[in-house]
């Protein structure tokens, strides 16, 4: 093996020669590799990706990849989710290993665990509480539903899993984003007082005996710190200069600003609604800025009128830790024939893991 390429010597480099030696390294390893790019990913990443998409349709791309190394233009979870679905000689990596989910870090397995002891004390679990995660958590939150007849969700199936969810079992326990669990749940017609939100730390999640039994949904007390930036004001203050607009939202926005939008879906989904609206539309998007702002440009020529919908710049800061530099890095790195920041989740947790995901994937 070949000295390891320092990132300290990529740390000022270009983003122009980042560009150039992306390019060269790519090239140089052809089929070896296969680049995934969140849509989040700022220009300079995300033009390097073989395949971009939400996080669906990026795990499927995982799952089926040829490619020896998959290096994952996103945050942890997502490099995780990689790792699990590929085949075990194949490696996943992630450019900067800062790249967390301040989301997903809102649950971890302690807690979780915790809680589903402490709702053991109160009804027969196991039968009665079907868990699911959004894919936005750590790999042994997916291991946990794994081991307890759960499932994982992303922001385009949460419908469909929740059905799943509840055909099984009376109740769900969500996590750890509220507001997906309670956005889906909703338009799939389950009333607000039917949900409770879950405080991890409190006894019994700061609920009573009552309130746990009477709910269907159990809702971990989690959430996006870029789509709470999005309130229902901005929406009503947008609307009432140009009411005529569209208003579309990713579902862990909150409550209030899911109810005043037309339309609710993933990155995919937000994109694909966009790019078929009819010339002279005018849409506000709800989600993270850079894929808005690529959106916007790729609409203007069409007609199509795209503003961001908060005057805050909410930006993925922790998928803007992927840069042209920890590319350039990886890649070259990988030339050389090394590899780093490799992302393996150990076989204990994974293959519970890779239940609960492959529930998921099958259902498809
Ligand atoms: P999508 O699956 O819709 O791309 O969402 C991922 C995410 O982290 C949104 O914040
Ligand atoms: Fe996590 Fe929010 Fe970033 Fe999505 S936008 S990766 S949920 S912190």
């Amino acid at each position: 093996m070949a000295q390891t390429l320092a990132i300290q010597d990529y740390a000022l480099l270009e983003d122009a020669e980042c560009e150039a030696r992306i390019q060269a390294a790519k090239a140089k390893l052809g089929d070896e590799v296969v680049i995934l790019g969140h849509h989040y990913q700022r220009d300079e990443v995300f033009r390097h990706a073989d395949f971009t998409g939400d996080s669906l349709k990026l795990s499927r791309q995982a799952a089926g990849s040829k490619a020896k190394y998959i290096v994952f233009c996103g945050v942890h979870f997502m490099a995780e989710v990689a790792d699990i679905l590929s085949r075990p000689e194949q490696i996943s990596i992630l450019p900067d290993l800062a790249a967390g989910c301040s989301m997903a870090d809102m649950a971890d397995l302690v807690k979780v665990e915790q809680c589903w002891r402490e709702l053991g004390q109160i009804l027969d679990v196991e039968a009665t509480v079907t868990p699911v995660t959004y894919i936005n958590s750590a790999a042994d939150l997916k291991a946990f539903c794994g081991r307890h007849g759960g499932i994982v969700c992303t922001s385009s199936n949460a419908a469909q899993i929740l059905e799943w969810a509840w055909a099984r079992r009376d109740k769900v326990l969500f996590f750890p984003d509220q507001h997906l669990g309670r956005n889906t749940a909703y338009r799939m017609g389950i009333a607000l007082s039917e949900m409770v939100v879950w405080q991890p730390g409190k006894p019994l999640g700061g609920l009573t005996r009552e309130k746990i039994l009477n709910a269907k949904l159990l809702l971990w007390q989690g959430h996006c710190s870029v789509h709470q930036m999005f309130r229902p004001e901005h929406v009503d203050q947008f609307l009432a200069r140009y009411p005529e607009t569209q208003v579309i939202s990713h579902p862990e926005c909150a409550f209030e600003v899911c109810q005043k939008s037309h339309y609710i879906g993933s990155t995919e989904t937000i994109l694909k609604t966009v790019r078929s609206a009819p010339s002279g539309s005018r849409w506000l998007v709800g989600t993270e800025l850079n894929l808005v702002n690529r959106l916007r440009k790729e609409m203007k020529p069409k007609g199509v009128d795209v503003h961001f919908m908060s005057p805050m710049v909410c930006m993925c800061s922790t998928m803007f830790r992927i840069d042209p530099q920890h590319l350039a890095w990886v890649l070259e790195n990988l030339v050389a024939g090394n590899v780093v920041n490799r992302i393996l989740v150990p076989e204990e947790s994974a293959h519970l893991a890779r239940l609960a995901l492959d529930r998921m994937l099958d259902l498809a």
